[in-house]
């Protein structure tokens, strides 16, 4: 039996609003949103012919950050665990895949119509029996409505040779379960991670970058021997809790939430959601799910010979054995799943949320901080000369940020404008934790001026020592 797990999610996003009252951080969506645009973070998508719903574009600055965040969970997932790979597996999806992963007949959200003024709306967000848009309560019963997008392979669009965007990441990892553990002999308990675009059309995108139609995630299938799944579980919740504190989202912006199991997906036994306050509300930013051996189950061949325990969809398709052989009874297991899968577009929101700070000044004057952590920062260090006409100060710059972009740590700058105050106050905004001043003295002694972000301290530091003192300011 599958049990419609969208359904179950708009009833959890619901309940949890409903239940702790939405709690508004100090800032507003929209001063994130200005600041993204203001300073190239973010995009809205095809602005220039009006925009489009729920897609967003990463701007020089945006697209910086997404991959410091993308790359710190790949080193926490893949590089610091011996028995997690990595997999980069396409977006086009067999439908056959998702047939037998329960999204054909399962992945929708209920969708109401509004007969006076044409608005659909996901249902959840009917309020009194009302149009959100015009209040009439002229509206039609609600119905589902899947939330995988289709495309035409091929040359002809007769509707007979089609693929799905995947709505998840998931689905390609237990397809590729056999080729990696024959390529990379694997035995339990090991992961397979993949970050990647996944697709949902979002009946109603809405909060920025919080639900959108195209999307990334950041997601890990951790497979164990069945009968070891809780303790893994509860390991992964508090692996998964720690890893956000580093990125700059404090517990105190954290709830963990206990999905009630008339709510759960219809492949989860037990699922926790991290849920962060966002600007406009508490809502979910990861989700840990206990996944059962539902899928490799799904997917695999000789179902009938296997010790399933999912309630699982008859497959004559699959060509393969999803399963593992212990070697001292020689029985085939199907492996149970634990999943962390969290969204990078969350990461980011809640990340630059947190981040984000309007800092008093003396003489009345006030600026904008953004106090990411270092290693996520787009920019690591800005090298400034004092004054921009003067070859030997722009010479010696330029070299300092040659050397310093060699370390490899990320983009390094040469800030050639000549207006110190002003590179310090865009440099504040969007988070560069250095900026290195080269002036008159620089040329005598050879130190340099060296700002710090949060605490605004100028320290005269010898050049040649600048880059061991980036490595510890960026790598903590
Ligand atoms: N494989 C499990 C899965 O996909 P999910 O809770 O539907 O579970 C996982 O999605 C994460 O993906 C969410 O916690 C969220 O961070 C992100 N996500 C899901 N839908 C999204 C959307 N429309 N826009 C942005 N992020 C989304």
């Amino acid at each position: 039996m599958f049990i419609c797990y969208k359904y179950n999610k708009v009833i959890k996003e619901t309940y949890v609003t409903f239940r702790r009252k939405i709690q508004l951080t100090a800032k507003t969506m929209e001063e994130l949103v200005s600041l993204c645009k203001r300073r190239g973070f973010i995009f809205q998508s095809g602005e220039i012919y009006g925009g489009m719903q729920g897609m967003y574009d990463y701007g020089p600055l945006g697209v910086e950050l997404k991959n410091n965040l993308k790359h710190a969970w790949w080193s926490a997932m893949v590089y610091e665990n011996d028995n997690i790979e990595g997999l980069d597996a396409s977006i086009l999806s067999n439908p056959t895949v998702l047939k037998y992963s329960g999204h054909e007949d399962t992945f929708s959200d209920p969708m109401v119509d509004c007969k006076a003024c044409n608005a659909r709306w996901r249902n959840d967000l009917i309020v009194d029996s009302k149009c959100p848009s015009c209040k009439s309560s002229d509206l039609t019963e609600p119905r589902p409505f899947n939330l995988m997008f289709k495309t035409a392979v091929g040359p002809i669009d007769d509707g007979t040779s089609f693929a799905y965007l995947r709505p998840e990441t998931a689905q390609q990892i237990f397809i590729n379960f056999k080729n990696v553990v024959d390529s990379s002999s694997k035995s339990l308990p090991f992961g397979i991670a993949q970050i990647g675009k996944a697709f949902r059309n979002e009946i109603t995108p809405r909060n920025f970058i919080f639900r959108v139609r195209e999307f990334e995630q950041m997601e890990l299938e951790f497979f164990v021997v069945p009968g070891t799944d809780d303790e893994w579980h509860n390991s992964w919740v508090q692996k998964r809790l720690d890893w956000w504190v580093q990125q700059g989202v404090p517990m105190e912006s954290i709830e963990l939430y206990e999905v009630p199991s008339d709510e759960l997906a219809h492949y989860s036994k037990r699922t926790v959601d991290v849920m962060y306050k966002f600007p406009h509300g508490l809502e979910e930013l990861e989700g840990i799910a206990n996944r059962t051996d539902f899928d490799l189950g799904s997917h695999t061949k000789n179902q009938d010979e296997l010790d399933i325990s999912a309630k699982v969809m008859e497959n004559k398709s699959s060509n393969t054995r999803l399963a593992i052989q212990d070697i001292e009874t020689r029985k085939w297991v199907v492996p149970y799943v634990i999943e962390p899968s969290a969204g990078v577009d969350r990461g980011i929101l809640a990340i630059m949320n947190e981040a984000y700070n309007i800092e008093q000044l003396e003489g009345g004057k006030e600026r904008t901080v953004l106090k990411l952590k270092p290693h996520l920062s787009p920019i690591k260090a800005a090298v400034i000369p004092l004054k921009k006409n003067n070859d030997d100060l722009v010479k010696l710059a330029s070299d300092l940020k040659s050397t310093l972009q060699k370390l490899n740590l990320g983009r390094i700058v040469l800030e050639n404008t000549g207006n110190i105050g002003k590179g310090y106050r865009r440099h504040d905004e969007i988070g560069t934790p250095l900026c290195i001043t080269i002036d008159f003295d620089s040329l005598e002694d050879m130190t340099a001026t060296v700002r710090d972000r949060d605490t605004m301290e100028q320290k005269r530091i010898k050049i040649n020592s600048l880059p061991e003192y980036l490595i510890k300011v960026v790598n903590g």
